[in-house]
């Protein structure tokens, strides 16, 4: 269970590290305890865009951009780069927002990186991954000069013969497993991982071996990842050192790689109870490790690359519902429904994924009421939050959840033929469409009637 507290009573709020904190740092509460975010009464979003609305902080935004940058410049004495993994949130205005704040991006698919080049991201900055890239995205990837994360065997067969046609260079990151594994809050070392992405380590010298006589390839470095939602600093920490002497290994092999990418996963706060690490924390454990393995193994210090996704976007982002039915279940439980649900925010119902939420027009009633918040789809597992207090809920409020602002949209569905949200960007009492809402017209696109199949009475959809 989980009760949000806003601020101005919300104490702790950490300015320094958005992912710490559950609400977005815009987020005010006023004497008549309507919420506010980047100076908009949501209770306006939701009169003005309807609901649901995926409303992103852009002040919250901005300030995880700079916490990571700021934090590297600080503890790192080398070179740096910080990737947005577009994953999390993937849209054109989000994609020149974290350009604007001059962090590169992480794209995993041709529609990823084309939002990305289409937002004004810097190509030169972008990382193509995957684990099956198509030919069309890695000539995507070369055409535009994309450092292109290297897979598997298959990749490289077509990497070399893409690139020997068209009398290409490929700038590559050699993508490996490196043995630790995160389960959330806890790991574990092996020396093999069971993972479909990137090489094993012990395949690693015959990858090396055979680009170092590979004219079209330059290894500009190495790249490993090693899960998500991770509040432990000790994995991230034993990573550097493998990576280091990776990187060791691939010099010894004539190779010359400069870029060092230890991926994302820093965690984020989804309920009160969840107690990250600040993102400076991060960033000092993982710069110090880079340091003293390089130091320990003597190597120069390499370009250092991470790739955030969630500890960027999540606590920017919050969801607006509007409640509609409510049935009580005498002695099991009381649930109310919004006008959204699974298909909007998945995580639930895919990992079990907890939340925060609120009444944003009743932040200062006392939590009275306790419910469950169902979605609107056909499928009892369609639950977006379990038996949580609130103020009491009648058809009519709005309800926000929280911490919605990372793989959510990003993995949002249109099941049940619901169309998907509009997303409005906040900041300075103004609120700016991002993404307009989805209409049913925009759904029946990708349909065809088949002509032998068409009825008289079939009604053309407006
Ligand atoms: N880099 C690579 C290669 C990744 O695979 C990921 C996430 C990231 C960076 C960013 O990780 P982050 O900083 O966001 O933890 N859908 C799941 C999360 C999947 C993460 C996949 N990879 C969820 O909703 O929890």
């Amino acid at each position: 269970m989980s009760s949000p507290r806003f601020r101005p009573y919300e104490e702790d709020v950490d300015v320094q590290s958005p992912n710490r904190n559950l609400a977005p740092l815009g987020a005010e509460v006023d004497q008549e305890g309507q919420l506010w975010v980047g100076g908009c009464r949501l209770a306006d979003l939701a009169d003005h865009y309807g609901t649901p609305l995926y409303v992103l902080d852009e002040t919250t935004l901005r300030a995880g951009c700079q916490a990571y940058c700021r934090a590297l410049v600080r503890h790192y004495p080398g070179k740096s780069l910080v990737l947005y993994a577009s994953k999390a949130h993937s849209s054109l205005a989000m994609a020149a927002l974290m350009a604007s704040e001059g962090l590169g991006l992480d794209a995993v698919s041709a529609g990823e990186l084309l939002t990305a080049l289409g937002g004004g991201m810097d190509p030169r900055n972008m990382v193509l991954h995957g684990n099956n890239k198509s030919r069309d995205e890695l000539r995507l990837a070369l055409e535009h000069g994309v450092t292109v994360v290297l897979d598997n065997w298959l990749e490289l067969d077509l990497l070399e013969r893409l690139c020997g046609q068209q009398g290409q260079r490929a700038r590559l990151l050699i993508r490996f497993t490196p043995g630790i594994e995160c389960h959330t809050h806890e790991y574990i070392r092996t020396g093999h991982l069971d993972s479909k992405f990137g090489f094993d380590l012990e395949e690693l010298d015959t990858v090396l071996q055979r680009l170092a006589t590979a004219s079209w390839a330059d290894v500009a470095g190495l790249h490993a990842h090693i899960g998500s939602q991770i509040f432990e600093l000790q994995p991230h920490e034993d990573l550097a050192a493998v990576m280091v002497k990776a990187l060791a290994r691939a010099r010894a092999l004539g190779h010359h790689p400069k870029d060092l990418n230890v991926g994302g996963g820093l965690g984020v706060r989804y309920v009160d109870s969840d107690d990250p690490p600040a993102i400076a924390a991060w960033v000092q454990t993982v710069s110090a490790a880079v340091v003293a393995a390089c130091r320990q193994q003597q190597q120069p210090l390499p370009r250092l690359l991470c790739e955030p996704g969630r500890s960027l976007v999540a606590t920017a982002g919050l969801t607006l519902y509007q409640v509609g039915s409510r049935k009580e279940i005498p002695g099991v439980r009381t649930y109310v429904a919004v006008d959204g649900g699974m298909s909007d925010n998945p995580r639930p119902i895919t990992y079990q994924s907890r939340y925060t939420a609120c009444l944003p027009q009743r932040c200062r009633d006392a939590a009275t009421d306790t419910v469950t918040v169902a979605g609107k789809h056909c499928e009892s597992g369609d639950v977006l939050l379990h038996h949580i207090p609130l103020p009491p809920v009648a058809s009519g409020d709005l309800l926000a959840v929280l911490a919605t602002g990372a793989y959510n949209a990003s993995m949002g569905s249109n099941y049940n033929r619901i169309p998907r949200p509009a997303a409005v960007l906040v900041q300075g009492g103004q609120a700016q469409l991002v993404q307009r809402r989805e209409t049913h017209q925009d759904l029946l696109r990708w349909d065809i009637l088949p002509e032998h199949l068409c009825q008289p009475g079939a009604v053309p959809i407006r």
